[in-house]
């Protein structure tokens, strides 16, 4: 066992915040799903019905922006199971989800890729991807970031540092509407092919 896999390990059973990991012994693996504020996050259902339908059980969180409008929370929790994470809880708060066995996020937008790389970690969904990544969780990102953005430097470097890190990093998706206003679909279940199929329930 590696020495990622081995906290990745420890984390599942202690919990990084001290309380234990709450999924029951045989349960589904759990997948986490990060949201951010983009166009395309409207349609995050898909990716939540197509997580399930391959045997994950999805928990998600959202950064503050996405959930100003972005997305539908009551059809999300309705889908799910759960509620939508979105704050860092109180001290005194039980850990909401059980710890990761894998993170998704999609759609990742420019803003959070590069504060991620950055290791700034002032929301959630930040924090929260910093410590997968630190511990060895697999993580796949769909970014949607225009052309215009994604040439900025910083966001190049960004994306290097992160498949360093070995996260899986989705082609580019820019969302711009084509000459007939339509747009190419999101393709949601790529972030599933990078992660690969899920753990077997309870290992
Ligand atoms: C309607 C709308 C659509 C947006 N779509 C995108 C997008 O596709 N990609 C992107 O990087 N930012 C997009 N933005 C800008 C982000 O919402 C903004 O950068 C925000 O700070 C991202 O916050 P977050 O990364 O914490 O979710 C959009 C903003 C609005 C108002």
């Amino acid at each position: 066992m590696t020495q990622q896999a081995e906290q990745h390990e420890q984390h599942r059973a202690s919990g990084t915040d001290g309380t234990r990991d709450r999924r029951p012994a045989r349960g589904k693996p759990f997948l986490y799903v990060v949201v951010c504020a983009a166009g395309v996050a409207a349609d995050v259902s898909k990716l939540i019905t197509s997580a399930q339908e391959r045997d994950w059980e999805v928990g998600v969180i959202a950064t503050p922006l996405a959930m100003n409008g972005f997305f539908d929370p009551a059809a999300v929790e309705a889908l799910t199971g759960r509620p939508i994470r979105s704050a860092w809880r109180t001290p005194g708060e039980p850990r909401p989800f059980p710890a990761p066995d894998a993170v998704v996020v999609a759609p990742a937008t420019f803003n959070t890729v590069n504060k991620w790389a950055a290791g700034i970690a002032d929301t959630l969904a930040l924090g929260t991807l910093c410590e997968a990544a630190g511990l060895g969780v697999p993580i796949a990102v769909l970014p949607c970031v225009a052309e215009a953005l994604a040439a900025h430097p910083a966001y190049r470097d960004s994306l290097i540092r992160l498949r360093g890190m070995g996260v899986r990093i989705g082609e580019p998706y820019a969302g711009e509407a084509d000459p007939h206003g339509g747009r190419p679909e999101f393709g949601w279940e790529r972030a599933l092919d990078l992660l690969g199929p899920p753990p077997a329930a309870g290992t």
